[in-house]
């Protein structure tokens, strides 16, 4: 794409515009879509997480407390969400879709392509400061068996008293945990465990359809991260709406 750039000066030329061929939208609406959802998430998980003892109704159960730890300490009951958050906040904050969406957005470390940062040093990687990026591996293993938990908790949600039972929040549940399964078995890091470190495809075949399945997931996994982090929110919510009251008990759910 053609840039016009200015005739020979003494001062530092200011940058030219550059549209991304890509996308009509403004430069900056991703950015600051990132920042208002993520923050947003962020002080809704803290209220949930250190203000409500439990995840419970009935026979739903959020995702912000499982699996369920009750736990108390001189006669009082720590919120069972407290021993549960760091793991999803580790991972997904090392999750490389999020590092480039918090680096683009937060940190403007470019904001995007083709658009000039402010100066700053050399680019660090994972070293100094950002070194704890390298955890993402160990925490996708704790996040898999939470998440095979979150698959018994949908499916345990079928059982209300001893009966069948089917509502929104089963529903919802189940969605969820869906979701958070496509996001979990399209991470890099697992499809570098599935396919990684081999010369030859054709020798390890299962290894090869795993890798072949995982790329599946793996191409989408910027929407997988977005629409489980919602799905989270969303089934979180309902229980909690459910918990206080502001949604009537009925049939439906
Ligand atoms: Fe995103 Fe692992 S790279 S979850």
């Amino acid at each position: 794409m053609a840039v016009t750039q200015p005739a020979s000066s003494p001062v530092e030329p200011r940058a030219a515009t550059v549209r991304n061929p890509y996308s009509v939208l403004p430069n900056w609406l991703y950015p600051t879509f990132v920042v208002v959802a993520l923050s947003l998430f962020a002080l809704y998980a803290a209220w949930v997480v250190l203000f409500f003892k439990d995840g419970r109704f009935g026979p739903y159960l959020s995702p912000f407390n499982s699996p369920e730890f009750r736990v108390a300490i001189a006669g009082f009951a720590i919120p069972t969400g407290i021993w549960i958050f760091w793991i999803p906040l580790v991972f997904r904050f090392t999750c490389y879709y999020y590092r480039k969406a918090i680096f683009r957005s937060y940190l403007w470390h470019p904001r995007s392509c083709a658009v000039q940062e402010p100066s700053r040093g050399t680019y660090q990687g994972e070293t100094r400061l950002f070194v704890f990026d390298n955890l993402h591996r160990f925490t996708f293993y704790i996040v898999v068996l939470q998440v095979a938990v979150l698959w018994y908790d949908a499916i345990a949600a079928f059982i209300s008293n001893g009966a069948f039972h089917f509502g929104l929040g089963t529903a919802l549940m189940l969605v969820n945990v869906v979701c958070l399964s496509g996001y979990t078995f399209g991470c890099h890091a697992f499809r570098h465990l599935a396919g990684g470190g081999l010369d030859c495809f054709s020798c390890h075949r299962a290894r090869y359809r795993l890798w072949k399945g995982v790329t599946v997931l793996n191409i989408r996994h910027d929407r997988w991260a977005w629409v489980s982090m919602f799905t989270v929110w969303g089934v979180d919510l309902y229980i909690r709406l459910l918990q206080l009251e502001v949604l009537p008990r009925g049939a439906w759910n």
